[in-house]
């Protein structure tokens, strides 16, 4: 997969891309990350690309002509799968979304700033607007990087067994059951005596029910979802 990143602080988004399993993606082909600095692209010598609201209004908003010139030279180079602009005010990020996007082959990723961009970039480019929560960031680089973690760990190749992200949670619409490591008894607080009878099918039923007790008790409305998505 590839993945371009347009930002007006490159630096800001890319540390999370050089550790753990994010760089371990990338050195093994299976996402390749551009990062494209939007004053490169800016109206004047001066560096602008941002400017006033039309209408009056605190806050600077991105204009169109920077972005346009950056957008319509990457769709010149390849075809893109999706252009997704980082934003509040749009759906949440979920899984399913993550998951689709794992599928993917090219990707562009818009990241706002201020006020936002300019509404006619979205109207033009934009054919996925996504947000990481009903909360507002300073920038859309630390919220595309959240999106390209989640979507990135998915592809193929990249996780090996041992962190399998078939058991996350949020893949069935259910948070993770409780784990345990060694010892199994620190100083009297004692691992469930069912993960050390070595009866897998048994311990598959408990971690389910656990995991259906906690999204009950913490996040109700996962499972109304997985009811009303039949
Ligand atoms: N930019 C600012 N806040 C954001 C959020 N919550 N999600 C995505 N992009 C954002």
């Amino acid at each position: 997969m590839r993945i371009d990143i347009i930002t007006v602080s490159p630096e800001l988004i890319k540390s999370p891309f050089e550790y753990s399993i994010l760089k371990r993606a990338r050195d093994k082909g299976k996402a390749e990350i551009h990062f494209h600095d939007l004053r490169k692209y800016a109206i004047n010598k001066y560096g602008k690309i941002d400017d006033y609201q039309f209408g009056g209004g605190a806050g600077m908003v991105l204009m169109m002509e920077p972005i346009d010139k950056c957008i319509s030279q990457l769709l010149q180079e390849r075809k893109y799968d999706e252009v997704i602009y980082m934003t509040p005010d749009a759906q949440t990020l979920n899984q399913q979304t993550a998951n689709s996007l794992s599928a993917k082959k090219n990707l562009i990723i818009l990241t706002g700033h201020y006020k936002g961009v300019d509404q006619r970039v979205r109207d033009k480019f934009v054919t996925k607007e996504i947000s990481i929560g009903d909360y507002v960031l300073s920038g859309g680089e630390l919220a595309a990087a959240v999106l390209c973690d989640a979507v990135i760990r998915l592809i193929p190749g990249v996780l090996g067994d041992e962190t399998s992200a078939l058991t996350d949670s949020f893949q069935d619409n259910l948070l993770a059951p409780p784990v345990f490591t060694r010892p199994a008894d620190y100083k009297g607080m004692k691992v469930p005596e069912i993960l050390l009878s070595g009866n897998f099918p048994k311990i598959d039923e408990w971690r389910h029910e656990q995991a259906l007790n906690r999204t009950r008790r913490i996040r109700p409305d996962l499972l109304d979802e997985e009811s009303s998505d039949d």
